[in-house]
Parts: structure tokens; sequence; C-alpha cells
């Protein structure tokens, strides 16, 4: 060890406490809670016997699964049954003790009262957000008291939810019907981890501020209380994490938001299925019989099939309008083609729904009177829930799936559809403006709104070269089998450990008069006092260009005074004449281009790097080239670095420019002794094998120093803080995810606060 450790003091202690209860939190979790509007079963009541079935979807095998696997993984600690979280009206020591719900889910009921339930599901969800987060404004309705039975229904669910909850919970909360509830939960259980995912789409922000501010905030604050918010595509998480910057003013840095109470991270996690579930059960006898079924119904003929839910958004009219054109324009395939249209009942209560019901009824009706004839009828409509293995049968057999919602959150189906082709190939056209497009482009992609195009992909699917068919659809069953809905699970719950375990170590506590005061307390104890300080943002304010950032002369004075009462070192990604030109009347130590060159009080500048800058001729055109893309940008060019700032540039202009200055960087700069460093709005280009934290631990080994001091603003600096030892104290300015241990608001407190340092070592008595 190099340095004496005299530190007695309550803050090293406190300090230690910290790291050390951050590290627990990156521990395995014990449990998993599901939150959802919708518990895994149903609940069936035949003459006074209550049974209850469990729901086929994906997300409820997909969370047995990751419980089971959690176990596997770890057979010593004890992992518990999963417990599930969801709306219900019976007691739940009644439904724990059905059988078929014993072995799976412990089920925890939340009552919801009808005259909320009317208002919170009927109304604010599914008449004012499903609307509009599916890009039907007109369709949105701004029900009186809807937002007020909104809140109520997820206080209802925090309220059983609380009663559960316990340390080493992954809490897993679903969907559009709870919004409100991660904020809930991070307010009494800061500890807890949070994971939320949306079903649906997230909708860009020029449709999403339709909505009143109070709801837009309340949905925004809602979610971030969780760690980590999940999305089905990248561009549902940049809608939201754009919505958040505009409704909240919040500051997005990458895919992250940090404000003083949170630290949560935007992601897209494509929902995905049980591939081998749907792979298999086409070879499985209970299929066949429907498989036989389909073949005879056939014929030589070309099965076309759809299966949605009853729902506007899946553009049923519009597909109708395409299939029947398509009957018009290729004339030859009349009495060829069969178009199976399923629909599942669904939220058939809503008159708006009735209303389409009967559209859809009718359209049907006049297509197959146009184009009917004795023995061929163009659509077969099923208004039903198929059995799964007939799914599978219709799947499995149909030529085309023709999936063309106008929005939809991912569509399932598709997916359904492609896993399970194996004894023929079929071919997939595709919305796409449905989620899975994002990840299917090898299907037919198309428009939902140009009905001509979709007349066109039906013929062009049904005439595919089977060799065509083949390779496209394997290549999307690869990918659903590599990514299927149990790496997605598991995405999620380890992405939630590394957000939460990040939370910890960047979680911001902001400085107040009391942890002031003990800081100087213990510096006007020490014996030998080291100071480290930043200089951009830390001691003079950021400004529009570095020349205009100059200190004044009551800063110099200050600096002077500080030096005289201990050792102090400007640590500054400056170069070298700028730090001369001010401080080098100054007895102090300074680090200039951020740890390149180092100046003792006394000596000439040092350098350990090579000075061969040939390097710059490969970088400079290409910041150059950025430069010119993005108005109010500039390049900073010093000894060892070249850096791109962009802090007078448009804000969500520059932050995609400098993501993608920062990729090709990356590709230029392999196999080269260079490194990339992301400042406050500047990405850096310099030579690597050092940086502040090398710097400052050459610093602090030189001297045994009882007290270390660390502050600075930037990413840069936070090198510095790591590479402190555990007793020093390190001070961030900004808001922004830290390592630091405390963090300043705003730069003038910084000035402050050294002048409390400087006068309690100046009045010292002994
Ligand atoms: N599905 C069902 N019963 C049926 C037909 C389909 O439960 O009779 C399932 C289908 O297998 C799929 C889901 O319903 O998993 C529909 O999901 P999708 O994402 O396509 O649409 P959403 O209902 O979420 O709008
Ligand atoms: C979508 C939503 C789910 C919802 C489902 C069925 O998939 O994302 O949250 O449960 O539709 O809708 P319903 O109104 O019947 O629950």
């Amino acid at each position: 060890m190099p340095y004496i450790v005299l530190l007695p003091s309550s803050i090293s202690r406190c300090f230690y406490n910290y790291e050390k209860m951050t590290d627990n939190r990156s521990s395995e979790y014990k449990r998993i809670v599901i939150v959802a509007y919708r518990l895994p079963f149903t609940m069936k009541n035949r003459s006074g016997t209550l049974t209850a079935v469990q729901n086929s979807g994906g997300l409820v095998s997909a969370v047995l699964s990751l419980t089971d696997r959690m176990r596997g993984q770890n057979p010593s600690a004890s992992m518990d049954k999963t417990v599930w979280v969801g709306r219900g009206d019976y007691d739940a020591g009644l439904i724990n003790s059905l059988e078929e719900v014993k072995n799976t889910f412990e089920l925890v009921p939340v009552k919801i009262p009808d005259s909320i339930n009317e208002k919170f599901y009927g109304g604010f969800c599914n008449d004012l957000i499903w609307p509009l987060f599916h890009y039907f404004p007109s369709m949105t309705v701004f029900g009186q008291g809807y937002f007020e039975s909104y809140k109520k229904a997820n206080r209802l669910f925090f309220n059983e939810l609380r009663k559960i909850i316990r340390p080493g919970d992954f809490v897993w909360i679903h969907d559009y019907q709870l919004f409100l509830l991660p904020e809930m939960v991070r307010e009494e259980f800061p500890e807890a981890s949070v994971s939320f995912f949306l079903h649906i789409p997230f909708p860009s922000y020029e449709v999403f501020r339709i909505m009143p501010d109070g709801h837009q905030k309340a949905i925004l604050r809602g979610m971030l209380g969780a760690d980590l918010i999940g999305f089905h595509t990248h561009d549902y998480a940049q809608h939201f994490l754009k919505s958040v910057r505009r409704s909240l003013g919040y500051d997005i840095s990458l895919n992250s938001v940090m404000t003083e109470e949170i630290y949560s991270r935007a992601d897209a996690f494509p929902i995905s299925i049980d591939f081998n579930k749907f792979h298999d059960a086409v070879l499985l006898k209970e299929t066949e019989k429907y498989i036989s079924r389909i073949r005879k119904q056939k014929r030589d003929r070309l099965l076309i099939f759809s299966v949605d839910r009853l729902d506007y958004t899946k553009g049923f009219i519009n597909r109708l309008a395409a299939f029947e054109l398509f009957l018009e324009r290729y004339s030859k395939m009349r009495g060829r083609v069969i178009f199976n249209m399923v629909i599942v009942p669904s939220r058939d209560t809503i008159a708006r729904y009735q209303d389409m019901k009967k559209e859809i009824e009718a359209t049907v009706g006049r297509i197959n009177g146009k184009y009917g004839t004795l023995d061929w009828n163009p659509i077969i409509y099923q208004y039903k829930s198929l059995r799964f293995n007939e799914l599978i049968a219709l799947y499995s057999h149909s030529d085309v799936g023709l999936l063309t919602p106008l929005r939809d959150g991912m569509n399932l189906v598709a997916k359904e559809y492609v896993a399970s082709q194996r004894q023929q190939y079929g071919m997939l056209i595709l919305s796409g403006l449905a989620g899975a497009a994002a990840e299917m482009s090898e299907s037919i992609l198309v428009n939902p709104s140009d009905v001509s195009q979709m007349a066109d992909a039906i013929f062009e699917a049904l005439t595919m070269r089977e060799e065509d068919k083949k390779k496209r659809i394997e290549a999307m069953k690869k990918r659903l089998q590599d990514y299927d809905v149990y790496s997605w699970a598991e995405d999620i719950l380890r992405t939630t450990v590394k957000v939460k375990s990040d939370s910890w170590s960047f979680r911001v506590r902001i400085i107040n008069r009391d942890i002031e005061n003990r800081i100087i307390s213990t510096f006007y104890k020490a014996k030998k006092p080291l100071l480290f300080l930043d200089y951009d943002g830390t001691l003079v304010p950021i400004r529009e260009f570095p020349e205009l950032a100059v200190p004044d002369l009551q800063l110099i004075l200050l600096t002077e005074r500080l030096a005289a009462v201990a050792d102090v070192v400007i640590i500054s990604g400056r170069n070298k004449d700028f730090l001369d030109k001010w401080f080098s009347n100054i007895n102090l130590t300074l680090v200039a281009e951020h740890g390149a060159f180092i100046r003792y009080s006394s000596g000439e500048w040092e350098s350990s790097l090579d000075q061969d800058a040939s390097w710059k001729e490969k970088i400079r055109p290409l910041m150059t080239r950025y430069t010119n893309r993005c108005k109010g940008s500039f390049i900073e060019e010093k000894r060892v670095s070249l850096s791109w700032h962009y802090r007078n540039a448009d804000e969500d202009l520059s932050s995609l420019r400098a993501v993608e200055l920062k990729n090709e960087l990356e590709e230029s700069i392999f196999n080269m002794p260079l490194q990339i460093l992301e400042g406050h709005k500047v990405v850096e280009v310099k030579m690597s094998g050092y940086n502040k934290g090398t710097a400052a631990k050459k610093l602090t080994a030189s001297g045994n120093y009882d007290f270390i001091l660390a502050i600075g603003d930037d990413k840069t600096d936070e090198e510095l803080f790591h590479a402190l030892p555990d007793y020093a104290i390190s001070l961030k300015v900004g808001k922004g995810p830290t390592r630091a241990k405390y963090s300043f608001l705003k730069q003038p407190a910084v000035t402050a606060f050294v002048r409390r340092l400087v006068e309690s070592r100046e009045n010292k008595t002994d």
C-alpha cells in the first residue's frame, strides 16, 4: 500500500458501507413477481365447481421456464414459486388451492370494482391509450374521469403488490394498463429490481403529446420507476426516450435517463415465441386430424390465412379489399385460391368493435356473393377461437400468411406461422407497420393501406418458387430459434440485473450542507491533503467555445490560496499552453490533455507518450465530414488528441451523429494505439495507454496523503474517480450518472465549496 490511511471519519465509513451495499445488489433474484392486467388462468365456474384453465400465451410459458432455469442454474439458492398479480374476483386462498394452479404460480388477485374498471380498462386503456398508441388519434376518447379511475386501479394493484413484495424479488410489470405502477414501487421500495415491458407500440412524440400534459407526465414518470423499460422495437424505445426529453425535460444519455432519483434504461427486446413448441406441434398426432380436414377442404387449391383478434388496428377491411382486387386483377386465380380469415373474439362488448364486426361480415358476404360459385367460396370466415392444434394445422398447411395490421406492437401470429413451416413452405406477407417487420425482412413486406400493392403481393407469394420460399423462411426460422421467448425473458432479466447494479454504482447523491461540513472537517484535520480539480465545467462553467472559458482573477486567487494549504492538481483535458498561461505561477501540479502530460509544481512538462501524430491524418477527415453534416459542431486539436464538439449543434441531430461518429471511429482506430472518449457533448480520439485515472494513480503514489478529494464534471473524470483509493472523496458536478460519492447540482456550488475548504485551513490554529 503506497498510502497511510489515517482517515477516521464517519465519511470514510459511510463510503465504505455504500460500496459494500452496491456489490450486494447484483446477486441473483430469489423470486419472480409478474404483474399484468390479466391472470395467467381463466376461471370457469360450472355449477358451483371452480376450475382454472391456463392461458396459452408465450409469456406464461416463458416465465415458468425462466423460474425453472434459475432454479436449475443455482440449486443451492432456493428459488421461490413465481407470483402473478392480476385482476381477479376470487379469493387468493380459493384459486391457489385449485389443482390446475398449484404447481405453477402463486396467484394474487386484485379486485377492481366494476365502477372503476369501466373507466379504467374500458375507458382509459381501451378508449384512449389503445387507439392513440396505435396511431388512431381520431378514435381517441378523452372521457370524463378516465384518468382518475386509471390512477385508482393502478393503486389497487400496488396495494396488493406491496403486501407480498420482499428483498430479492424481480418485479416484472406488463403493458399499458399499468403505466403508473413502477413509480409507485420505486417510491416505497427503492431497492426493488423492477422491469416494465410494453406490449403495444410507443408512438412518436407528435402523437403522444396529443394527450393532456398531466397524463403524459404521469405516464412517463410512472414508467421511469422501472430500472429497465422494454419495448418490442428500437423505434418504440427511441420514441419513449424522446418523449421523456421533450415532456419531462430530462437528459438522455444513450438509452439511459438519469435524474436525482432515477436511473433507468430503455431498450428493445422483441418478444418472441416458444419456437420448439410450434415447430414440434406440426408433427403431433393431435394436429394430424386437423391437417387432413384442411387437405380435404383445400383439394388442389391454394390456401391463404389470417388470424387476428377482432380489432380495428388489424386492418381487416383493407385486407379484404386487397383480396378482392387480387381476384379482379388476376382473374385466372379465381376458383384456385381460398382465403381463410379467422377472427378471434375480443372486446366485443364495445360498440365500436361490434360495428366493425358487422362491416367485416358484410364485406365478406359481398365478395363471396360477387365471385363465389357453386363449388367455390373465395373467403371462409370464422369468428371464434381455434384450438392450439387446429391453429398449427392452419399455419403449417397454408400457402400464404396474410398478416396486414395497420399497426401492431409485434404480431406473434407472423412468428408462429414461420415456426410452423416444416412439411411444406408457405410465404408470409407482413405489414411493415407491425413490430415483427423489423426482424422479418425476408417476408414480403407491404404497406397495409396500399391495397394495390397487397393484391400484387398475394400473387407474388402464391407463385413464388419453392427454393426462394425455403431460403426466406429458413432464414427467419433460424432467427426465431436463436432468440425464442426464453432467451427474450432471460435477456430482460439479465439486463435488469445489470441496470440495477449500474444504478447503485452510478447512484447520484446530491451533496448537502451537512455532508459538506463533514468533508471540510476531515480536510481541516488532515495532515497531508491532496485535491484533484478538473477545469472545464468544474472550476469554470462550460461556455459555447473553449477559448471563452478562461479563469477570472478571483478564481486564480482562490486557487493560489488553496495551493498554500494543500497539494493541488489541476487535471484537465486542456493543452499544456493553456494551463501554463493561467496557472504556471501558482505552486501546484498540472495535468494536461487528460493525463498525457504532467508538470509538477517546480518542473518541466513530462510525458511518456509516443509523440508520433500521423494518426490524425486518418481521423481528421472523418471528423471534418461530421462537422460539415452537423451545423454548429467543430473540431478541436491538441497534441495527442482530436475532439469533435457538438454542444452548439441541434440536440437531436448531434446526439445521433455523435453515436454514428463513435461507431465509425471504432472501426477506423482498429489496431491503432488510440482510444475514444466521450465527454460532455464531445467525442474525443486520443492516444491510448493513459487517462486521468492513470495520471491520478501516479500522483497519489508519490505522497503519503491522508485526505484525497477529486472534483470533476464529465466522463473523463469518471476514470479519475475510479482510480482513487476507497477513502478518497469524489464529487461530480451535474446530475448525470457517476461513480462519484456525491454530486453538486451546479458548477457555481464548487467555487463556494472550495472557498469554504480554503478558509477552514487558513484559520487552522495548530
Ligand atoms: N391465438 C389464440 N387463440 C386463437 C388464435 C390465436 O390465443 O384462436 C393466439 C396466437 O397464437 C397469438 C396470439 O393469439 O399468440 C395473438 O397475438 P398477436 O401478437 O398476433 O396479436 P395481439 O392479440 O397481441 O394483438
Ligand atoms: C394486446 C395487449 C394485451 C391484452 C391483449 C388482449 O395483446 O397488449 O395487454 O391483454 O391485447 O386484449 P384484452 O383487452 O382482451 O385483454
